[in-house]
């Protein structure tokens, strides 16, 4: 099966072929199945899916939404929308040519739409439920990143997908940048030997960072913290580009600039007094699609997408730090800050016959040769190659695109497994739930004692 081919039959192929080396559901609820008894995600490229989608916020809109009508009307029939927010997913559903039906409540718009497939992008914490409601409801699932946010809820999908028999596909659309793939194809052909060690350093600038303080990722209940909310894509690239899991998780995380430490507050950044002095005040009026999809439908949940990011209960990390150890015995380190005058990352993969970079530089306060370089050192010979990948079109470098299509047509060939299943889903959330449990407890976590996929 294409979403769930084992580790072993992957490690197999790369060995041999690489070239050049709604919040009212609750997780666990038993619903009777009403959809197709058939894997949808399977269904052949000819057949048409009935698509029905949670969460018509931003990724669920403007990523897949209406978009997806536009790209795939030979394939996706979108169905359903669903949000509690009513006022936002009139805004999505007016969107599209044929506007598809829509919902304030889940189970509802199942049992109305009978889709095949349904896509979450609600935010994190609530993604077990909707995914397990799906299973148990007759669908397959395509869930947006970070699969869950706590180990219980990791648990339940798993078991879940085992008793329905259904699919989940988390979209990982990090592992489709062309830059992720040459690193997963200079690892698998061997390019630095056996891996040791992994070195991340992740920064998120005043203006991206900031962002998730300024709304609902800025509580640990919503999204796990920026070490699941954040951390899942490159906790997933590392799982993925050394084909191995997390064992043993330690980690430390502190907040030091934003929430509590801000100099003022406010509620949100309209009509507040410290607006001259605040270095991060947003103007959010400013920005049309953020008026459309957020300030005009707040009146019907209070949902300010420019809240003050010194609100007192604020209760993530902004700096956090990371060590890891995995199955196959390589030691990650990862380091997430989120203050940072540039906006980038800097990873390095340290083997036994040599190094490979990346630095991957999209905002910095000079203007650097080059934006990401990619380079290949190897101790013999002595020598250093730049191996940097074309960006494709489209989000995130071409990756958003190319996500899509490999999702809704999985009887494409996927040398690499860039298709994630709902382990590789589990092993990326568990990293960081693992890494908050750790800064919690000040203990050393071990994935086994935290949950059990057999
Ligand atoms: N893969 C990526 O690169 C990427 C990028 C952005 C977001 N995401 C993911 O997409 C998801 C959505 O993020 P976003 O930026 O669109 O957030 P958002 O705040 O713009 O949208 C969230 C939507 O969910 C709705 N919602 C809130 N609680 C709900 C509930 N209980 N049931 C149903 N709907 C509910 C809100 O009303 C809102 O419309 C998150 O899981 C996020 O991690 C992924």
């Amino acid at each position: 099966m294409p979403t769930s081919s084992t580790k072993e039959s992957r490690r197999e192929f790369l060995q041999s072929s690489l070239p050049g080396a709604t919040a009212k559901l609750t997780v666990g609820a038993t619903l009777a199945a009403i959809a197709p008894q058939v894997l949808a995600l399977e269904a052949t490229p000819s057949q048409k899916l009935r698509v029905a989608l949670v969460g018509t916020g931003s990724r669920g809109t403007y990523m897949w939404g209406e978009s997806l009508e536009q790209e795939f009307p030979d394939r996706v029939d979108t169905v359903g929308l669903c949000d509690i927010n009513p006022l936002r997913v009139e805004y999505a559903q007016s969107l599209y040519k044929d506007p598809p039906a829509v919902f304030t409540d889940f189970e509802t718009m199942i049992r109305a739409t009978k889709p095949d497939v349904v896509i979450v992008t609600s935010p994190d914490a609530t993604h077990a439920q909707y995914a397990i409601a799906a299973m148990q409801l007759g669908c397959d699932v395509i869930c947006e990143k970070p699969l869950a946010t706590t180990a219980k809820d990791c648990q339940a999908i798993h078991d879940a997908e085992k008793q329905t028999g259904k699919k989940v596909i988390v979209t990982f659309n990090a592992r489709y940048s062309p830059r992720t793939i040459r690193i997963k194809e200079l690892i698998a052909a061997g390019a630095i030997g056996d891996i040791y060690s992994v070195d991340c350093s992740e920064m998120l600038d005043l203006d991206h960072g900031a962002s998730y303080f300024r709304r609902w990722h800025a509580y640990k209940a919503n999204s796990g913290t920026l070490l699941v909310q954040k951390g899942s894509h490159i906790f997933d690239q590392v799982n993925w580009w050394l084909d191995a899991e997390p064992v043993e998780i330690t980690a430390l995380g502190d907040l030091r600039k934003y929430g509590r430490n801000g100099p003022f507050r406010s509620t949100h950044c309209r009509g507040c007094n410290h607006k001259s002095e605040c270095e991060l005040y947003w103007d959010i009026t400013k920005d049309k699609r953020a008026m459309q999809l957020y300030v005009q439908c707040e009146q019907a949940d209070g949902y300010l997408r420019d809240a003050c990011l010194y609100r007192e209960d604020i209760d993530i990390y902004d700096t956090m730090a990371v060590q890891c150890r995995y199955d196959n015995g390589v030691m990650f380190n990862y380091s997430l800050n989120v203050t940072s005058p540039i906006e980038g990352q800097i990873i390095a993969f340290n083997g036994s016959r040599g190094r490979i970079e990346l630095r991957s530089y999209h905002r910095q306060p000079w203007n650097p040769e080059m934006d990401t370089e990619l380079r290949l050192i190897t101790n013999d010979p002595y020598a250093m190659q730049l191996l940097t990948p074309e960006q494709g079109e489209g989000g995130h470098g071409g990756a958003d695109p190319a996500i899509k299509r490999s999702v809704l047509y999985p009887d494409t060939p996927d040398p690499l497994g860039q298709r994630a299943d709902s382990r590789a889903g589990i092993m990326s959330s568990i990293l960081g739930i693992a890494a908050v449990r750790s800064i919690e407890t000040g203990e050393t976590m071990r994935v086994a004692d935290m949950i059990d996929l057999s």
